[in-house]
């Protein structure tokens, strides 16, 4: 069997469960890519820093450099600009595939990203980026190629969903919401990113930009969070029959006749469609209590799609917390192993192994 060398990059809430996966199911693994993934080493700043996860100490390294180089896999899970953009460049240049969760990172520099990784022949992939463990950036990619999506809203902010959604159902204060949110460990370490919707808007960029096939950046989106929304907001929202939301839009709209000229053009996504733009923002939005997003609670996740021809979609689940965004990382690794063993898409199905068929008395009729 092949050995496909990983090297992971942070052991945060994340990486730590990413590492576990890693280690503990390095057989299941093994037999869905054909690849032995060898965890090479995890670079951390701090060897000695508390985990949650227990992790061989002789993995740990400071030198992240020299991680990379010596990688065919690497898993990007620090966060920030600096130093990821430039160790996702170091791995870019030296042919290794890699795997981010960075949305701030992507929202800022994707599209240079991309483009170097696209040159260079490597594949970069981001799913954990956006909503945690939904998958939902492959669908729009893929499942939705031969379609046109002409918007996109989602619950892409556990804590602030988390927040909103205890001050509506409990009656809880702001700041209490909050205090929970970041030791249930949603919150990012500074929670202004969450509070203030710059998060959202770094996810809002990243589906807009798949969703419409141009390019947005941070800069592009409108940003509105959540920290002067007040519990009497929320009261007359109920009370007239809505729920207060932190979401992210991007929506097609017909270019006002002013507009039609070059700007206009600039913003235009797929070739062949002139005369719309496409806006996008986050801020708080009045949702019908009847809308499938209004049902969305505590941190989960929701991104709710529509396009011409599928019509009305929604993804649904756990858009943070360690675990949950492990799985999505750990697909695009699968996936990306899949494709470097094989040299195409890969295995589509699984064959090895066989479980028992169980009759129907064998299993409880209760939901
Ligand atoms: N702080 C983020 C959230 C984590 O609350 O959704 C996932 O990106």
């Amino acid at each position: 069997t092949k050995t496909l060398k990983v090297a992971l990059l942070g052991a945060g809430n994340v990486g730590a469960q990413v590492a576990r996966i890693l280690l503990e199911d390095a057989d299941v693994l093994a037999a869905r890519t054909g690849a032995r993934l060898e965890l090479v080493g995890i670079a951390v700043r701090t060897i000695d820093a508390p985990r949650e996860v227990d992790l061989p100490r002789e993995l740990f390294t400071t030198d992240a450099s020299a991680l990379v180089r010596g990688a065919d896999v690497v898993i990007e899970l620090m966060g920030g600009l600096e130093p990821a953009k430039t160790l996702i460049l170091e791995a870019i240049e030296h042919g290794a595939t890699v795997v981010t969760g960075n949305k701030a990172l992507l929202a800022v520099d994707g599209p240079s990203l991309y483009e170097k990784a696209d040159a260079a022949g490597v594949q970069l992939s981001y799913e954990a980026a956006v909503a945690g463990a939904i998958p939902i950036l492959r669908p729009i990619r893929d499942s939705l190629a031969g379609d046109k999506v002409t918007r996109v809203m989602g619950i892409v902010n556990g804590t602030t969903n988390f927040i909103l959604d205890q001050m509506d159902t409990t009656g809880a204060q702001f700041a209490d919401a909050l205090a929970e949110a970041t030791r249930l460990g949603y919150a990012e370490a500074d929670p202004t990113a969450d509070i203030e919707g710059h998060d959202a808007a770094a996810k809002g960029a990243i589906l807009a930009s798949l969703s419409f096939h141009t390019r947005f950046a941070l800069e592009d989106v409108h940003c509105q969070g959540i920290t002067s929304v007040t519990a009497s907001d929320i009261a007359a929202a109920k009370d007239a029959g809505f729920v207060i939301k932190l979401l992210a839009i991007a929506e097609k709209l017909p270019l006002p006749a002013a507009d039609k000229g070059a700007a206009g053009e600039a913003r235009q996504g797929d070739a062949g469609e002139s005369g719309y733009g496409v806006s996008v923002r986050v801020h708080p939005t009045l949702i019908p209590r009847s809308h499938p997003l209004a049902a969305v609670h505590g941190a989960f996740n929701a991104v709710f799609v529509e396009a011409e021809s599928a019509g009305e979609l929604m993804f649904y689940g756990r858009g943070a917390g360690g675990t949950p965004t492990a799985s999505a990382v750990m697909g695009d690794v699968v996936s990306a192993a899949r494709r470097m063993v094989l040299g195409g898409p890969g295995r589509t199905e699984t064959t090895a192994g066989v479980l028992p068929v169980l009759g129907i008395d064998a299993v409880t009729t209760q939901y």
